[in-house]
């Protein structure tokens, strides 16, 4: 792995962000108030949404800036075990049966707390050498730091919300300057993130994080549930309410477990009432039926409703057009994409990280900007955060796998690349330093035409095995947004979802969704000069300035190394490999 090209580190000041022992562990620096590297333990130990200690992240973060952890001068962890302790006694007290799971998870997140001794473990170092400070920050007030400390602005609205963290689900703030003043939290049990998980799980999707599988079945759905699905969340005094008769007690973790070998588990959600109410729930990889597209339906619109419902509530305590967004809810690309009709907000600033694994970034950079009262720096405008590879280690991978290939220069490979898209050929696209969050964004991507019928199902016969409902997105030449989709605020992370414009659908139409929508990723120059290139060469052979784009890899996490890349190309009927500088066919192979 290469360092990330950040100088010495000298008298700056070193921050390491941590999420550890929570879904979606991870690790990140900050120097100076610049987030210099970032990386989820999943894409080190291919263990999916793992929820341990992120021994790797951290290393791979030290390496990064060529530091020891002896030089770190601050650790800040996004999760605090005594925040809102009250209510959390209060909850236990309220539910006997509860009381032992209580303490049990007390117990273990103490054990957790001892971030000096994990770290020296971890690295096999004395503990004696470790001379910085400990930080704890409060999970949601670490997702919201998340997104405004990277946006551009110096006062916006606040918003984060999820399934759980911290005892709270949803968490309002006004942020002005170096500070971000909460103004409202909703406590567990209430939570938007459980409502949709609970459905998701009635209908066969019971995995950690096969929520957004969910969202793209529902415009498959009609407006049969919509009623009685509402009335499982309320409304209320500037809130929402769950009924509970619908759910499960799931305790003060809100039926998320993580195990001992970093596994999440998520526990049964939703109550006899609701079979009661919606018959049998369906059993996971079976025929997917019009009652289960149409509970998914109501589920996305009801969410909406309320998501809408308190971003409304936020922009009358904040009068601001600027909202800064993250929590694992804030992946709903479908509300993010209509919020702008909706609300008053005109400019999202949502973190590409914004499910768990971004607390560490929103950790480290509240203790730079809150607690050491240091200045704003500027935005982050990309997220390539993580780790990137010289081509002679790229190339010793691919001699090791004995693969034929080719060497070329920068303008013979994006022709060669946009020539191979043109043709109809699936391209694995790795490049650069790997982004940071759950979506590829042309660095570890696998890139098609976006404009051949067949190309969705050629993809998942090929390659990723999704289910049939699932959209691909894509990538598109920010300056012709407004020439194919009908909204034209930047997707840059590839975070909303807009109509695709009528007379563009057939152009798009492998990435054109059942509702004619697509979640674009707005690509500039800036951000990516090698991939925005890609692009403009295939626009140059096709008149069209956008590819197809899915993540480069095949039911694992994201690939991260070459060899975890060529490994991928050579299992699966992937036709073309562009790696750094080195390109291979599957053809000639
Ligand atoms: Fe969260």
């Amino acid at each position: 792995m290469k360092p990330a090209g950040i100088g010495g580190f000298g008298s700056s000041m070193l921050i390491l962000g941590l999420n550890m022992f929570h879904a979606d562990a991870s690790a990140a620096i900050v120097q100076d108030g610049e987030v210099v590297f970032a990386i989820a333990e999943e894409r080190l130990n291919r263990h999916k949404h793992f929820g341990g200690f992120p021994a790797l992240s951290v290393k791979a973060c030290l390496d990064a800036v060529g530091a020891r952890i002896s030089d770190i001068n601050h650790v800040a962890v996004g999760q605090d075990s005594d925040a809102n302790l009250a209510k959390k006694v209060q909850y236990a007290l309220k539910n006997p049966g509860k009381i032992l799971n209580f303490i049990r998870l007390r117990q273990r997140k103490e054990g957790m707390r001892n971030v000096r001794s994990l770290l020296s473990k971890a690295l096999e170092v004395d503990s004696g050498e470790l001379r910085f400070q400990e930080h704890h920050l409060e999970h949601h007030i670490a997702h919201i730091a998340s997104s405004y400390y990277c946006s551009p602005w110096e006062k916006a609205a606040g918003f984060s919300y999820d399934g759980s963290g911290d005892f709270v689900s949803t968490m309002m703030a006004r942020c002005e300057g170096k500070g971000i003043e909460i103004l409202d939290r909703v406590f567990l049990p209430h939570s938007l993130g459980s409502f949709y998980t609970m459905i998701c799980e009635f209908i066969g999707y019971k995995k950690y994080g096969d929520e957004g599988k969910v969202m793209g079945l529902a415009p498959y759905g009609k407006d049969t549930y919509c009623e009685p699905i509402s009335k499982i969340i309320a409304l209320k005094n500037g809130g929402f309410q769950l009924d509970l008769n619908y759910f499960k007690p799931l305790g003060s973790n809100q039926g998320m477990q993580v195990l001992p070998d970093g596994t999440v588990r998520l526990a049964r959600h939703f109550s006899e009432r609701m079979e009661g109410l919606f018959g049998d729930p369906r059993e996971p990889h079976t025929e997917i039926t019009q009652r289960d597209m149409d509970l998914a339906f109501a589920m996305q619109q009801r969410f909406e409703e309320v998501f809408f419902h308190l971003l409304n509530q936020l922009h009358a305590r904040v009068p601001s057009e600027d909202l800064a967004m993250a929590g694992g809810c804030a992946l709903n690309s479908v509300a993010n994409g209509k919020l702008f009709q909706t609300t008053p907000f005109r400019r999202t600033w949502i973190q590409p990280a914004a499910g768990d694994e971004g607390l560490a970034i929103g950790a480290a950079l509240h203790t730079y900007h809150s607690v050491l009262r240091q200045p704003r720096r500027s935005e982050l405008k990309h997220s390539y955060l993580g780790p990137e590879f010289a081509d002679a280690c790229v190339e010793s991978e691919l001699k090791k796998s004995r693969l034929r290939y080719r060497r070329l220069q920068r303008e013979p490979l994006l022709a060669a690349v946009a020539e191979q898209i043109a043709a109809g050929n699936v391209v694995g696209w790795f490049q650069g330093r790997m982004e940071w969050g759950p979506r590829a964004l042309g660095n570890r991507s696998i890139v098609a035409h976006p404009g051949l019928p067949n190309m969705k199902d050629v993809l998942n016969a090929r390659i990723k095995h999704r289910e049939w409902f699932r959209p691909f997105a894509p990538s598109i030449l920010a300056e012709y947004q407004h020439e194919y989709f009908e909204h034209d605020h930047p997707s840059p992370f590839m975070l909303h979802v807009y109509r695709i414009r009528p007379e563009k659908r057939k152009e798009l139409c492998a990435v054109n969704h059942v509702d004619d929508t697509g979640r674009l990723q707005s690509v500039t120059r800036e951000e990516n000069p090698l991939y925005y290139d890609l692009i403009k060469a295939f626009q140059r052979k096709t008149g069209i300035p956008v590819v197809l784009n899915t993540s480069f890899n095949e039911n694992e996490p994201i690939v991260c190394k070459p060899e975890e890349a060529i490994d991928c190309f050579q299992r699966t009927k992937m036709d073309v490999l562009a790696i750094g500088p080195f390109l291979a066919l599957k053809s000639e192979n």
